[in-house]
């Protein structure tokens, strides 16, 4: 059985956590970030990448000294070496490649992305490959057919925002706070998810993608009327974003050949509205529906561990000389999606 200790610094969570190959997670230790950005109303790469740098070491400390081990005892060092906020990623993957050659260790570059798409199989020893992943976080919103590990087909991205994205703004828009999702979702909570009239953007189109920043300015127009209460508002905006994943779901789920598993990734996949309705389409379309629990949707290193374990397993190791890469897609051959790279 192979140990493996993971880093994560590719955005405002620095964890380090150490995981064995038969889903045994012996440690994790994370910090966030969340008072060093809140004063700004979002992630600041320079400050992210400062506290990166302060809090790594010692919670690579913490997570040896927690399960009772050193660095002797892994057999691998793995950590997240993009896609992110480069400044950060760096400070991770330097760190796990001065670990790696201090006690001679092989180093495993793990793309963030591929930390989220196996993160259920590290709670769920039946779920095979391929599975339909929704992975939906603060960068990205993609809908993939995982075939195996470093092998995925992008079915759909998003045209504009990523979805946590339009999360994010819309509580910084509503003063709900930072960070956004689960601000909005609570304030969601107490609201009335008809009241506010919100468009559902590419609901029936004719291609597979995402689009959410038209839905963000709208939450700005109907915030700027003053009619709406801020939790009407937020209820209607989550209520817009299921609608909205559902319809693009159903969309790519009718055109492909059937897979046994709907899975959910990334740190939306938190949400509670969105999960009631993944399970419930899962459900009648005869999918089993996999969700991490909640600690491991958001970022954190036993993903990376576990994503390391799985690419130590099949003979995958990458040199010191790895460089960190800023973007990293999943799907290197993906066509470009209309509009992609392009904010509306
Ligand atoms: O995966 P993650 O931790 O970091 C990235 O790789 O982006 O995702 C963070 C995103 C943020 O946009 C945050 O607002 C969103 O996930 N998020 C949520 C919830 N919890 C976190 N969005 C909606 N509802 C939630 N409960
Ligand atoms: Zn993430």
């Amino acid at each position: 059985m192979a140990i493996i200790l993971g880093l994560e610094s590719s955005c405002d969570e620095t964890a380090a956590a150490i995981v064995r190959s038969d889903r045994t997670i012996l440690a994790h230790a994370l910090a966030g970030q969340e008072d060093h950005h809140r004063a700004f109303g979002g992630v600041v790469p320079e400050i992210a990448a400062r506290a990166h740098a302060e809090l790594m070491a010692p919670l690579v400390q913490a997570a040896l000294a927690d399960a009772g081990m050193t660095l002797q005892d892994m057999d691998a060092i793995a950590a997240t070496a993009g896609p992110g906020l480069i400044g950060g990623v760096m400070v991770g993957l330097v760190t796990a490649k001065a670990l790696a050659m201090a006690a001679d260790k092989p180093l495993i570059a793990v793309n963030h992305l591929e930390g989220h798409a196996l993160s259920p199989r590290l709670v769920d020893a039946d779920l095979a490959f391929p599975y339909l992943l929704l992975l939906v976080s603060g960068g990205h919103c993609q809908l993939l057919r995982v075939n195996g590990v470093g092998d995925y087909n992008r079915l759909a991205t998003t045209i504009d925002d990523a979805v946590g994205e339009a999360f994010d703004k819309t509580a910084k828009i509503l003063g709900l706070g930072f960070p956004g999702g689960p601000a909005v979702e609570r304030a969601a909570a107490n609201g009335n998810a008809s009241a506010v009239p919100l468009p559902r953007p590419l609901k029936g189109a004719d291609e597979p993608h995402f689009s959410f920043a038209g839905l963000k300015s709208a939450v700005l127009r109907a915030h700027e009327t003053g009619k709406y209460r801020v939790e009407d508002i937020a209820a209607s905006f989550q209520q817009a974003v299921v609608e909205c994943l559902l319809d693009r779901l159903r969309y790519s789920v009718d055109r492909i050949n059937p897979l046994p598993a709907l899975v959910v990734a990334g740190g939306v996949a938190a949400n509670g509205a969105i999960r009631a309705m993944l399970a419930d389409f899962a459900a009648a379309r005869g999918m089993r529906f996999v969700a991490p629990p909640l600690w491991l949707c958001t970022d954190n290193g036993a993903m990376i561990a576990w994503a390391g374990a799985e690419r130590f397993a099949a003979g995958l190791t990458d040199g010191l000389d790895f460089v960190a890469r800023p973007r990293w897609p999943l799907d290197p051959d993906a066509p470009a999606a209309r509009g992609a790279g392009v904010k509306a």
